[in-house]
């Protein structure tokens, strides 16, 4: 399947209007603080995204970001302006003429941004060790639409996990589906081609990323994918495909589970360009300046990353409650202790 990737990415797809799904990142869904940095990026880079979703996270300046599958590089120079001079955006790729776009514009874009501080290596990512890239080495690496394209999930994830820093975060966007897909889906290369034949279903993906290392993902945001080629549509059938972003930390000390050890942080506001509350994911948008209960991950995602210095940390892990409630997990046993005779069944 790598080759057919490559031919498609490489030679068949020319801009993203040749796609045939709406995976492609609607520009109405970027934030506003986001809009002015994708004007500043060259159009031929543009006219070449082929991602579905969006891969900046907040609070990235000085940071180390690592880019996999960077394409022609729209997300690279995008992150570049958010790390600024004292940083450095890595794009790795495997397609020459998705690479050729992103390096033939790279003077272009120092000059606008007035530093130059991105590098475009060939390579595959499920042979990142292979690469000249250092171990423990980046704070966050992001990736655009690319996961599902790989036939070696398991080792991509690992590659990830040991090029990150401790406390650093993998934040990526990816197709996902409701479902297994059959085998008449997963070897059709044009639904291949298109992040549909290669995506995950869901929890196989939560699977193999508790595999990698990662022990809690939290999902940030999804969106429905709607297919606009009926030929494709007739070859998926009920498949339900999804654009979801996923953040991924290394930290060793998460758990499986969100553990109540009562808990509570306060968000200072101070982060760049969100003054009125942090969303660390879908169920966790913290006010500015409330108390806001957590789990002990969710403690650990904020303290022992590079998020730590803009909140307020209460509590500690010396006195456990039980798990915490509304995380998506329940107590699964009856809260009540059987009477009588039942008292004795097994
Ligand atoms: C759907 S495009 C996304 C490109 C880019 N992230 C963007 O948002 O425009 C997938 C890209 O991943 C690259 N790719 C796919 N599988 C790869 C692999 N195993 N190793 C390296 N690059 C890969 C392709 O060459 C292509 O440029």
């Amino acid at each position: 399947m790598l080759d057919s990737v490559q031919d498609y990415y490489g030679k068949q797809l020319q801009s993203s209007a040749d796609l045939k799904t709406t995976a492609c990142c609607d520009v109405s869904a970027v934030p506003d603080w986001l809009k002015p940095l994708l004007t500043e990026i060259n159009p031929q880079v543009l006219s070449r995204y082929y991602g579905c979703g969006l891969v900046c996270p907040p609070l990235l300046e000085g940071c180390r970001v690592l880019d996999l599958g960077c394409g022609s590089g729209r997300d690279v120079y995008a992150l570049a302006q958010l790390v600024g001079a004292k940083g450095e955006v890595i794009g790795v790729d495997m397609t020459d003429e998705q690479l050729a776009v992103a390096q033939e514009h790279q003077a272009w874009h120092a000059e606008k941004f007035g530093f130059d501080n991105v590098r475009f290596i060939k390579g595959y990512i499920e042979k990142l060790d292979e690469l000249d890239l250092q171990p423990g080495s980046f704070d966050v690496i992001v990736s655009n639409c690319v996961i599902n394209l790989s036939p070696d999930k398991a080792a991509v994830m690992q590659g990830i996990h040991r090029l990150l820093k401790p406390g650093g975060e993998f934040y990526f966007s990816d197709v996902y589906i409701d479902r297994r897909a059959p085998e008449s889906v997963r070897n059709d290369s044009v639904l291949y081609g298109e992040c549909l034949g290669g995506a995950l279903y869901w929890n196989d993906f939560l699977r193999l990323a508790h595999g990698g290392g990662f022990a809690d993902p939290r999902l940030v945001e999804d969106r429905p994918l709607e297919i606009t080629d009926n030929e494709l549509l007739a070859r998926t059938g009920r498949l339900q495909f999804f654009s979801a972003t996923y953040r991924l930390f290394k930290l060793d000390a998460l758990e499986t589970a969100c553990e109540d050890y009562g808990q509570a942080v306060i968000y200072h506001g101070t982060i760049p360009n969100l003054p009125h509350g942090f969303l660390l994911d879908a169920h966790h948008d913290i006010e500015t300046d409330r108390i806001f209960p957590v789990c002990g991950n969710t403690w650990r995602m904020l303290h022992d990353t590079r998020f730590a210095d803009h909140f307020t940390f209460i509590g500690d892990f010396r006195q456990h409650y039980g798990i915490f409630e509304g995380c998506g997990t329940a107590l699964p046993f009856a809260s009540e202790a059987a009477t009588g005779d039942k008292a004795a069944c097994c």
